[in-house]
This record gives structure tokens, C-alpha cells and sequence, in this order.
């Protein structure tokens, strides 16, 4: 069983030694390797069962140490990075040679990221390495928010899990490159469109096209729990199981949780930044219950509810 703690000389150390340690990060926690030692990187896919064709993104602790890994052929994304950077956002940038193939799966585009969160950029100042560390869950399940969530699921398989608490975001940090030209979104996630859109003007939206190199991670049913989860109107959707032991999530107040066995409130006041803080943990506790399936309906589709209805819809797929 692995260790958890906050010791963060021990977890470099380890990293140092070509070992696996999960980190917080304001997002998720990610299970992270040097990004720089192909052998340490391929035990991070083993560790998640994760095909070689879905590549990893590169944790630096600045701008300044992102520019001897990558280039920034664009004014919009130096004006993103400087803008976001530390925070939920991932710039996919034409990778210099430094970087590893197996890191980004043969692309010629690395992702890269500066994490917000203290602990993980003090250990990577104590590093003279960047990290790859994609989310520290098992290939294709919800992505991990505590430290906890990584000790149960991952936990035999790492070396270190550095635990820094819940994330304070909740969701995965959003991806956006240019291509032709055209600042383009690969991933909605914990930074909004809006708040891109008035760095850096507008966006086109290139999701979940699953067979498209560029988001290989972007499959259908990601974040899949595994009871069956339904995606629409609560009051049909109750209606139509009624009977069965049902675990609801719901945005705010709902009129159907005494119909439910579990009920998981995303917010009581219907805070969007909040609801994406808990929707991971309530669809693991959801589906660790009791309940014969989970019913979820659509927050709404503004700011990080657009995120957060992409991994509601990922999670409902089949
Ligand atoms: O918030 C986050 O981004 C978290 C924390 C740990 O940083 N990481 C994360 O990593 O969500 P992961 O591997 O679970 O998701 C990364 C996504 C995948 O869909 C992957 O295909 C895509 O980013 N990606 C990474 N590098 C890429 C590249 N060079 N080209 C295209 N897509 C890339
Ligand atoms: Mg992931």
C-alpha cells in the first residue's frame, strides 16, 4: 500500500528515482512521473491501463520553464498563458525537441500547464524536471478529487500519493490550441469559454470526436461510473424508474429527493463554480452506493456548466 502525506523532498525524491507519486492540483490529482524519463512515463500508463495513443500533459512551475519545452507561435497563447497560468488551462504548443515522443504520442504538439495549487508548485520548483501527469484515476473512470480517491483505486501502484486536500476546481483544466489559425477548444473544463474569450477572442469548439488525434482522451463515455446513469428531466426520469433504488444528482433544491434512496446536491445555491467542485465525488459516491442506477439531470449550459453537462453526457453514455 502506498503512503500518503505532504512531504514534498520525499516525493521528489522519488520522482527523481523514476517512481510514480500522485499530486493535487486545483483541478484533479494527477499521477505524475518525469516527464523527460521514458521509462518513468510508461509506468504511468501501466499504472492506468491507459492506450499509448492518448498523450500526457507537461507540468511546469512557470511561463519562463514552459518555453524550454515548447514554443508559443501565437500572441493569443502567450496571452492566455499569462493571463491563466497559474490555473485550469492547457495550451497545446508545438513541442520542442526535449520533450519525449512517448509523451505526447508522436504528436508534434505537447499539452503543458502550470498547476495552481501550492504544494505541487513547490515540488516542482524542487525539480529540474517537468511532470507528466495525466488524472490519477484508472483509463476511462471519473477523475480523482481527494487524495482518498487515489489510495483506493491507484494506491497499490504508486509509490507516493502527496496529499494537498480536495481540489478546489473539480474539473479538468481546459484545452485550447490554434489550428488555421483559429483558437480552438479540445476540452471544456474548469476555465470558462468567457473568460477566454475576453483574453483572447473568440473560440470554435472541436469536441469529442473521438477518432481526432488532437483529443484522443475525448472518448464518448469517459468518466464512465458503472451503474447505469441517466441524463434528462428528473420528474420523467423518476417517473419512468419508479420502483427502483435510484441515487439522484441534482443542481440545487429538487422536488424529487424524498423519491430518491441517495440524494447528492451540487449546490445548494445553485452555484455553478460549486456544482463543479462536487460533481466527481457525488457521480463516485453515486455509484458506490447501493442505488440500481444513478439519474442526473443538465445544469445549466453557462460558464462552467458547459463543462460540467460534457461530463454529465460522457458519464451517461454507453
Ligand atoms: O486538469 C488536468 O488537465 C489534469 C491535471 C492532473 O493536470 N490532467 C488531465 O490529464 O486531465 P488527462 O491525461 O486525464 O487528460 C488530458 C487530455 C487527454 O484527453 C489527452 O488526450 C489530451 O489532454 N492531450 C494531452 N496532450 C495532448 C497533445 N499533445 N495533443 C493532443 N491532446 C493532448
Ligand atoms: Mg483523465
Amino acid at each position: 500500500m502506498s503512503q500518503v502525506g505532504t512531504d514534498t523532498a520525499k516525493a521528489a525524491a522519488i520522482l527523481s528515482q523514476g517512481g510514480l507519486v500522485a499530486i493535487p492540483t486545483e483541478t484533479v490529482y494527477g499521477l505524475a512521473a518525469n516527464a523527460l524519463d521514458e521509462k518513468a512515463v510508461l509506468r504511468i500508463f501501466e499504472a492506468k491501463q491507459r492506450p499509448f495513443f492518448d498523450p500526457l500533459i507537461v507540468h511546469v512551475p512557470s511561463l519562463e520553464k514552459a518555453h524550454i519545452y515548447a514554443d508559443f507561435p501565437d500572441e493569443r497563447l502567450k496571452r492566455l498563458a499569462a493571463s491563466f497560468w497559474p490555473g485550469p488551462l492547457t495550451l497545446l504548443l508545438p513541442k520542442k525537441p526535449t520533450v519525449p515522443d512517448i509523451v505526447t504520442s508522436g504528436l508534434p504538439q505537447v499539452g503543458i500547464r502550470v498547476p495552481d495549487h501550492a504544494l505541487t508548485l513547490s515540488l516542482l520548483q524542487r525539480l529540474n524536471f517537468p511532470l507528466a501527469a495525466p488524472s490519477a484515476n484508472p483509463f476511462g473512470y471519473v477523475s480523482p478529487t481527494k487524495a482518498e480517491h487515489v489510495r483506493k483505486q491507484l494506491g497499490a501502484k504508486i509509490d507516493y500519493i502527496l496529499d494537498g486536500g480536495p481540489a478546489t476546481v473539480g474539473l479538468e483544466s481546459t484545452i485550447a490550441g490554434i489550428e488555421d489559425g483559429i483558437l480552438c477548444i479540445y476540452r471544456l473544463g474548469g476555465l470558462s469559454l468567457e473568460e477566454i474569450e475576453q483574453v483572447a477572442g473568440p473560440v470554435e469548439l472541436r469536441l469529442n470526436i473521438s477518432s481526432d488525434p488532437k483529443a484522443p482522451g475525448q472518448l464518448k463515455n469517459h468518466y464512465a461510473p458503472r451503474k447505469t446513469l441517466l441524463l434528462g428531466k428528473t420528474a420523467d426520469l423518476m417517473a419512468a424508474n419508479a420502483g427502483r433504488k435510484i441515487a439522484l444528482i441534482v443542481f440545487g433544491k429538487s422536488a424529487f429527493a424524498n423519491k430518491a434512496a441517495h440524494v447528492f446536491q451540487l449546490s445548494e445555491n445553485e452555484d455553478l463554480s460549486e456544482a463543479a467542485l462536487h460533481l466527481f465525488s457525488s457521480l463516485r459516491e453515486a455509484d458506490e452506493s447501493d442505488a440500481d442506477l444513478v439519474i442526473a439531470e443538465p445544469v445549466p449550459e453557462q460558464g462552467l456548466g458547459l463543462a460540467i453537462n460534457d461530463r454529465l453526457r460522457r458519464a451517461s453514455a454507453r
